[in-house]
């Protein structure tokens, strides 16, 4: 009978042989008739050397069923390679109509771009970089005195609720509005100050069409000797003439905000070709508030207000943005789906 080194022999030359049937295999038939050949459970061919076991001394026994564990387990892992291999080239073949073409260029993917309300705001500083401005920023986390106390706002100020601001520990709080910016930019420098500050402002909203706990402001401060209402106001017109085209128009509105005195809405109405061909207007629309600085918020700042004066405004690329696209639901610009983003790529 065969001896127990001859069935160890026999196994391995059965490994080489079956793993060379298994590379060779070019489609998946080929590959599970190497599978029942090798590894049939009744008539397979490991099973066959096995049925000679009965014949060898019990103790050589464990030595030949361990091989012939070894030997199943490493073609079993190499058919299933074979095969994941055969797939994916398959499903690569289908997708050429049956054929490689390596001469045909890669499918295009979009690499991303600016987000439409990024582009609102590159737009805006072009605008203002034209007129002189220079950009500047503030930290997102501030300090109720930079968020409120110097910019003329007491506390107790509805504002400054905890319905309204979202307030951090260690006395911080994250900025309702982009405006103290002012008061860090009027600290660090001196006057002539003509900046623009655009950023992220945060707010405790609910989160509806309307509304988001984030969006973007941007915030203007232009201080000097001698600025008057004049400056402002032919400033937002040459700055919506050049946005919205030369025919657009703005109005101011009185309002209230305690950092400006007076202060003003403002709206802008634009002129558009309609579909017949002919100028029409639009209703008018309120896009930002401003006015003139408050004396109290260059005090607050160290500059002195008897010799200086300014104006400031502050708007909302995000609404200019919806206003600009027809966009109804400003929770489109947060969700990140690639289908709105990329109706606005750029690049
Ligand atoms: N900070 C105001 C807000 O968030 C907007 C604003 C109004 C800014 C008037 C200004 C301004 O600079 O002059 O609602």
């Amino acid at each position: 009978m065969s001896s127990e080194q001859s069935l160890v022999d026999k196994l391995k030359a059965l490994e080489a042989e079956a793993l060379d049937r298994v590379n060779e295999a070019t489609e998946p038939e080929a590959l599970e008739a190497v599978r029942v050949t090798f590894l049939g459970r009744k008539d397979g061919r490991i099973s066959s050397i096995l049925r000679h076991l009965g014949g060898l001394d019990p103790e050589e026994r464990p030595r030949v069923g361990a091989e012939a564990n070894r030997v199943k387990a490493r073609l079993q892992e190499a058919i299933e390679g074979r095969g994941t291999t055969l797939a994916a080239s398959d499903a690569g073949r289908d997708a050429l109509g049956g054929e490689e073409d390596r001469t045909l260029p890669a499918r295009p993917r979009w690499p991303g771009g600016r987000h439409p309300v990024t582009q609102v705001i590159d737009e805006l500083w072009e605008i203002f970089r034209g007129l002189g401005f220079t950009r500047v920023r503030g930290p997102e986390a501030e300090t109720e005195w930079y968020n409120f106390e110097a910019l003329n706002t007491p506390l107790d100020h509805p504002a400054a609720d905890e319905q309204d601001t979202l307030y951090l520990t260690g006395g911080h709080l994250l900025r309702s509005h982009t405006s103290p910016v002012q008061v860090r930019t009027l600290e660090a420098y001196d006057p002539p100050i003509r900046v623009l500050a655009p950023g992220m402002v945060y707010r405790r909203d609910t989160y509806d069409a309307t509304h988001a706990p984030a969006f973007a402001q941007l915030e203007g401060l232009v201080v000097d000797e001698g600025v008057t209402f004049v400056d402002l106001k032919a400033t937002l017109a040459e700055f919506a003439r050049r946005y919205w085209g030369p025919g657009t128009r703005i109005r101011f509105r009185p309002s209230f905000f305690p950092f400006t005195e007076p202060s003003a809405e403002v709206d802008v109405k634009r002129v558009f070709t309609n579909e017949a061909g002919q100028e029409e207007e639009t209703d008018w629309l309120e896009i930002m508030g401003a006015g003139m600085v408050d004396p109290a918020v260059l005090d607050a700042a160290g500059i002195d207000s008897e010799r200086y004066t300014g104006f400031a405004f502050g708007m909302g690329p995000g609404r200019i943005g919806m206003l600009k696209y027809g966009i109804s639901d400003i929770r489109a610009f947060f969700e990140n789906d690639i289908r709105f983003l990329e109706q606005f790529a750029d690049r």
